[in-house]
Formats: structure tokens, sequence, C-alpha cells
């Protein structure tokens, strides 16, 4: 086990190691027991034939919906795995959530909701009405108008700063240089008008200050990045840290700020489903067209699965069963705690 390094200033990364500690204390039978969690899962569901891939951007209908890759990453850097987990898909609306981190790493947690809001719309991703209801306000950016408008944030004097700030911190969740599936890229950005037309009516409520087409375009860029399951799951786990990366050490983003991310990933993370989710689950988690699922159990573990076909609400179909099974297996759920002692 890799040794752990307290921090005493931070209530949240003491809690964080506690829990590593407690994990590590259970050693090689929670080991055993993380992987055969895994494997059942993968067992259970691989042959599960339900949902379709997203076809709204022609890119992605093309991906082979057998796909089917698990991982899972403690809070002290063990990687537990099952299938694919070479395979690429692009990160689609995962990334929302590393972008919303770095605007908040910049800006400040509140820049968040006295923009965007922190509510859930109730309605689909891409949703116009969510936006006219209240003006580009009291919704989330988790949601494309949201999402679009904290890319639109990111500071820097030219797009390709931007870019590079963007892909950076990406990377650096996933510990790893990611990169950009052009293929997709250019099948989003040749359909992408519903996305404009949103960058332009948040422009017109004043949530994005100027050049909306960019900031779509910036937004088309950080969904088409390609990631695997292990990478995934290794961003889910920087956030089940606190912030700081388990395989590669670093802190990557603030500590405090952690708990405001999962917060909104709760919230909206799985959209007008988030609500099931979280009955389901309890964890924060956020979906993608590409057909990934990221969760996080607090202070224990970031999970990923990554599997095409998605159900009505556009969230995968195995990837929601698999981490469904494997953290209740795990007992991940944050809000399910021992009954205290008398
Ligand atoms: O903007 C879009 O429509 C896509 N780039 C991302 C949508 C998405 O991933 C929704 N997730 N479930």
């Amino acid at each position: 086990m890799r040794g752990l390094r307290r921090r005493p200033s931070s209530t949240l990364m003491l809690s964080v190691a506690a829990a590593a500690v407690a994990l590590s204390s259970m050693g090689a039978q929670a080991q055993t027991n993380m992987q055969a969690a895994i494997d059942s899962a993968y067992s259970q569901f691989r042959t599960l034939q339900e949902g379709k891939n997203a076809d709204y951007i022609p890119a992605l209908a093309k991906v082979d919906p057998n796909v089917f890759g698990i991982a899972l990453v403690t809070v002290d850097g063990k990687v537990f795995t099952a299938g694919d987990l070479k395979t690429e898909v692009s990160i689609q609306s995962i990334s929302k959530v590393f972008t919303m981190a770095l605007v908040m790493e910049e800006s400040g947690v509140d820049s968040i909701p006295s923009n965007m809001g922190v509510d859930a719309t109730g309605q689909v991703f891409n949703s116009i009405t969510a936006v006219e209801q209240y003006r580009g306000a009291e919704m989330n950016a988790m949601v494309n108008p949201g999402a679009i408008t904290a890319t639109s944030m990111v500071t820097g004097t030219s797009r390709d700063e931007i870019w590079k700030k963007i892909l950076g911190k990406y990377s650096d969740f996933a510990g790893r240089s990611l990169s950009v599936n052009q293929e997709v890229f250019k099948s989003e950005s040749d359909t992408n008008q519903r996305n404009q037309a949103i960058s332009m009516l948040m422009h017109a409520y004043g949530h994005i200050k100027d050049n909306p087409l960019r900031a779509t375009d910036i937004y088309t860029e950080q969904c088409s990045v390609n990631v695997n399951a292990r990478d995934l799951a290794t961003m889910a786990a920087t956030l089940a840290a606190g912030g700081r990366n388990p395989v590669t050490g670093r802190q990557v983003t603030p500590a405090a700020n952690v708990p405001k991310v999962l917060a909104v990933m709760a919230t909206a993370g799985l959209y007008d489903d988030s609500g099931k989710w979280l009955f389901n689950t309890g964890l924060p988690a956020k979906s993608g067209v590409g057909g990934g699922i990221i969760a996080v159990s607090p202070g224990k573990f970031g999970i990923a699965v990554i599997s095409p076909p998605l159900d009505a609400a556009g969230n995968s179909v195995r990837a929601q069963r698999a981490i469904t099974a494997i953290s209740n297996a795990l007992g991940g759920n944050p809000y399910a705690v021992a009954q205290a002692a008398k």
C-alpha cells in the first residue's frame, strides 16, 4: 500500500486519509472483494442488449456497441479493472465536471451558482426551454447551456491558451496526457447548430460575456477528448480523494472545491434521471453520450464504465447497471452509515 500523507490543515483531507487507512487495513480481503464485485458485474451485464448508441453526432453511431470496460481506482491508488481497457471513447458530457472544476479554481466556487446556477432543470441536456424558463439562470453546469457558459469562463488571451488549459486540467485528473478524437470533433462541429443557438441565447441573457460561438467550438473540442475506462476512473478517484490524483499523487484541484463539484454532479449528473440514480446509489456521477459514466464514492473510490448504448435520457445502460451493482456490493453509498452505538 502506498503511504498516506496527512494534511492536518484540511478536515476533508483528514477524512479522506482516514477512509484510505480503513480501506488499506481491510487489506487483501478488501481487494479481493473489489475485484470480485467488478468481475461479477462484468459477466452479469456483458450480454445486456438494451439501449442504442447516440446518433445525433454521426461519429458516435459508428462506435462498437459491444465495447464494455470497467475500472475502479481507490483513494490510495489501487486500480481494479475488467473488460475493455484499451478502447477509448469521447468523454462528451463527463468533460463538463472538469471544466466546472477549472472555473471554480480560477474564479471561485460562487462563480458557478451566481452565473448559470446549481439547480436541476428536469429537462433534457440540450433543452432550450430550460434556458428560456429563467433567462439562462437557475440551471447548472452539467447541461449544455451551463456547460458552454462554463467553458466561456475559462480565462486566457487566445483560444489556444484556453484550450491548452482545459486539456491540461483533464490530463492532470486522468494522470496522463489525453488527446482529441478528431473524427468526433469534426462530426460534432458539423452538426452542433443547436449548441450554437444555445450559446447565442446564453450570450443574449448575459451569461456568456462574449464570443459565444468560440465557446461552443472549444466546448465541442472538450467533448471530443478520448478516454478509456481507467482514465475516467482515475478522474473520478481524484474527486473521491479530495482533488488529489491518487495515482500520480498530485493535488490537481483544491480540496475545498470538491464538495461543491460533487454537489452539482449529484443534482444533475444524469440529467432528468439524476433523482433515480441518487436513490439507487447515493453517488455523485456524470454521464456522457460517448457511453461513459463516472461515479464518486467520497473518501473511498472512483469508478467508471464505458459502454456506448444509451437509454432515453442519454445515459449508458450497462454503465448504470454495473456501477450500481459494484458500488452497492462494496458499500459505496455515502448516505448508508452504520447504526450508531447506543
Ligand atoms: O453537446 C452535446 O450534445 C454533446 N457534446 C455532449 C452531450 C452529452 O454527453 C450528454 N450526456 N449524457
